[in-house]
């Protein structure tokens, strides 16, 4: 076989094994893995791990929110997701009320398409649950789009619980699956309003404004209201312990129902909102960043399978002009993190590193499973033959110290400022390209693709 490709002398990890192997690539694809494999261009991994590229499936690049636009775009967003050995990412099209749900998607692949580096695929937000949106839902799901983003909060989006079973319902007859932000929107306005009116306006006020049960009590809501419409059901930025534990108690009933939690809830705490100078404004996100007990049964519902999939929730604005420029009112603060670039060395460092995960365990939460629940899979996410040549290179002595001026991401702070890493991606392949090597990318690659995902997931 005339292989274009050979990495050799590398460990390849997957989500199910750890082995010595070399793979040959043939244009865009993986075409074998095997022993001694020569072919036209030749990576020397040894000493490096062998990973299939990640998938982050939740990702905000260029979305409004209020007068702000999230500052990374499709190219900047995905150059730093590729630094970071992401090569696939899921962002969302968001409809205007006054668009159809086809053009809303057509406008967003515009922004997209010839800008994205990686590959991406789509979520559509469904706004409300009147008869002409949930009409054009086999349509969506007809132009590649099986996965439908509902909120349970923010004006404009959130859906009430008759509403939210009817779109849930309508998902389940047309072969979609609803992936849901939980939040008790009626309980964080009355808390907000509360604090605003007694000045309690810092930053500081925004976790107190969405105590832990608020998700909780929105995620089981969720999941009955799921299980009513026996409809599988994905929760996004799971961040408390007693949101994982409602997803666990599901699935120990027999609902097929997912959870996902961010680094950001892994690794932070509710502290950074007490930071001087106004840098608490850094950390506003919703949910927010919670309270020190809640990390480790985070971590402790990954490894025991109770969460399955790690996204960043990325939705990166500047601190100075953005999520400084109204000092107040917390309410008014631009939510969203940074954090595209650096998932899968945090989840290596600080889980495989700390023995929180086991090597595979990595793989198939940062990989793995987010290509399997999204329907990319074997596609993305493995290391099969006949899978699209997604592969990163990862060093496990590199130690790097996290910085902003390290990260090719489009903004003024990392939240990761100063954390030390052991384990970075050296080069990152997509589709059978080099797009970054030595944490740098090689310009002049683009050619990220729209990926057309169909309605029946592998779960
Ligand atoms: O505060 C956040 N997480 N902003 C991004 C949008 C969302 O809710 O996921
Ligand atoms: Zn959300
Ligand atoms: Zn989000």
């Amino acid at each position: 076989m005339n292989l274009d490709l050979v990495i050799i002398n590398g460990t390849l990890i997957t989500a199910s094994d750890t082995f010595r192997a070399d793979i040959g690539i043939v244009g865009e694809k993986i075409a074998v893995i095997g022993q001694n494999l020569r072919g036209k261009r030749t990576i020397d991994a040894e000493g490096k791990y062998v990973l299939p590229g990640a998938v982050d499936p939740h990702v905000h690049l260029e979305m409004p929110q209020g007068e702000y636009t999230s500052s990374d775009d499709f190219k900047s967003g995905t150059i730093a997701a590729a630094c970071g050995g992401t090569t696939t990412i899921i962002d969302f099209v968001e409809p205007e009320e006054s668009e159809t749900l086809l053009n809303a998607l057509s406008a967003r692949r515009a922004q997209a398409d010839g800008k994205a580096v990686i590959d991406y695929a789509l979520h559509m937000t469904i706004p409300n649950a009147e008869k002409r949106t949930l009409e054009q839902i086999p349509a969506v799901i007809e132009a590649g789009i099986s996965t439908f983003k509902l909120y349970t909060i923010y004006d404009g989006f959130a859906l009430e619980d008759d509403a939210m079973l009817r779109v849930m319902q309508t998902l389940q007859l047309n072969g979609g699956m609803p992936i849901v932000h939980a939040e008790n929107r009626h309980v964080v306005k009355y808390l907000q309003e509360k604090f605003i009116n007694e000045g309690k306006t810092s930053p500081r006020f925004h976790p107190k404004s969405r105590p832990p049960i608020v998700e909780a009590e929105a995620i089981n809501r969720v999941l009955a209201l799921a299980e009513i419409a026996e409809s599988p059901v994905y929760i996004v930025h799971v961040s408390t312990a007693l949101g994982a534990k409602a997803i666990r108690r599901a699935r120990g009933r027999g609902q097929i129902a997912f959870g996902e939690t961010c680094p950001q809830y892994l690794l932070l705490t509710e502290a950074e909102y007490s930071r001087q100078n106004f840098e608490g404004a850094k950390y506003i996100c919703s949910p927010p960043l919670r309270s020190d007990d809640n990390l480790p049964a985070l971590w402790d519902a990954l490894k025991k399978g109770d969460l399955q999939s790690v996204g960043t929730d990325h939705c990166p604005f500047f601190f100075d002009g953005q999520k400084n420029s109204i000092r107040s009112d917390f309410r008014k603060i631009p939510g969203g993190l940074p954090g595209i670039e650096s998932r899968l060395s945090l989840l290596y460092t600080f889980g495989v590193g700390q023995g929180k995960l086991s090597l595979n365990q990595w793989i198939d939460l940062c990989c793995t499973k987010p290509a399997k629940i999204f329907g990319l899979y074997p596609q993305k996410g493995s290391l099969f033959p006949g899978s699209d040549a997604d592969i990163v290179i990862f060093d496990p002595e590199k130690e790097i110290t996290l910085s902003q001026e390290l990260l090719h991401e489009n903004v003024d702070y990392t939240p990761y400022e100063g954390f030390s890493l052991r384990g970075y991606p050296v080069t990152t392949i997509r589709r059978g390209e080099i797009l970054s090597q030595g944490g740098e990318f090689l310009e002049g690659k683009d050619g990220g693709k729209f990926l057309a995902r169909n309605a029946s997931l592998s779960f």
